[in-house]
């Protein structure tokens, strides 16, 4: 197979459209050797069929399909992940690229940070919100004082964050005083800050930290990266009850820096 390909779409405009910036600057990122086409480093002027070649950039394969894409997007506080926000703050989509139009999946307060998916995939969004889907969420807490065995015990077991309304069982473990690692299944509104406030242990600073079995330290406030194919594959997977779900990956929790 030749380098250059002649026929397709020309890779510059395949990966600005997928997200990658301006055509200029996926010419750059070609020209850097950051771009691979079916294991081979790409060159200015490649071509792909986008049916059925594999892209990665940085080692990463890239969805390349016209239509569908995910995000993964650490949301800073501040940012309110409805389409648009009346009272005029930042809206999580005003992160990533403005084509194609995205939407969150499921919601983070204003004032939680930490992962979320933003796709335009009805059917991934669909799955992975579902509660009865059962993809684990987990969190990192900052609270109001140092909960003891009693506080912990109550929030493994379920604790009544409403007249008549219990959550069920989560995992949770104290990381140092005043730091907990909250993993619920659930998606009740303001959940985890309602069981805190239930055990006398108010939420200070509140972190999403894994999604299923996506996790990513690296990624800063603000930031977002295109969910490799595998990635939603296996998020898919644990939508559907069939993954192993994932060793927790927590280091991005409070206390790190912006
Ligand atoms: N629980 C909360 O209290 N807030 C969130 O944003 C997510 C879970």
């Amino acid at each position: 197979m030749s380098v250059v390909a002649s026929e397709g779409e020309r890779l510059q405009k395949v990966l600005a459209r997928v997200g990658f910036g301006s055509r200029r600057s996926c010419d750059e990122i070609i020209a850097a050797g950051r771009v691979r086409v079916n294991g081979t480093t790409a060159v200015l002027g490649r071509r792909v069929d986008v049916a059925r070649d594999v892209v990665e950039v940085d080692g990463r394969p890239v969805g390349v399909l016209p239509g569908l894409v995910a995000y993964l997007v650490n949301k800073p506080a501040g940012v309110v992940t409805s389409a648009s926000d009346p009272d005029g703050r930042p809206v999580i989509v005003d992160l990533v690229p403005a084509s194609p139009r995205v939407f969150s999946v499921g919601r983070l307060d204003v004032a939680t940070e930490g992962l979320i998916v933003v796709t335009n995939d009805g059917q991934l969004a669909q799955l992975l919100a579902h509660p009865s889907h059962g993809v684990d969420k987990e969190y990192l807490a900052e609270v109001v004082g140092d909960p003891g065995p009693a506080a912990l015990r109550a929030l493994r077991d379920g604790v009544e964050i409403e007249p008549g309304v219990v959550t069920a069982p989560a995992k949770v473990s104290r990381r140092g005083p005043g730091v907990l690692r909250i993993v619920i299944h659930e998606g009740r509104y303001r959940q985890v800050r309602r069981m805190c406030d239930a055990v006398g242990h108010p939420v200070r600073r509140l972190v999403r930290t894994r999604i299923g079995p996506i996790s990513d330290p690296h990624l800063r406030p603000g930031a977002w990266r295109l969910l490799d194919i595998d990635e939603v594959r296996s998020l898919t997977a644990s939508a559907s009850g069939s993954a192993v779900p994932a060793e927790a990956d927590v280091s991005p929790g409070p206390g790190r820096s912006a």
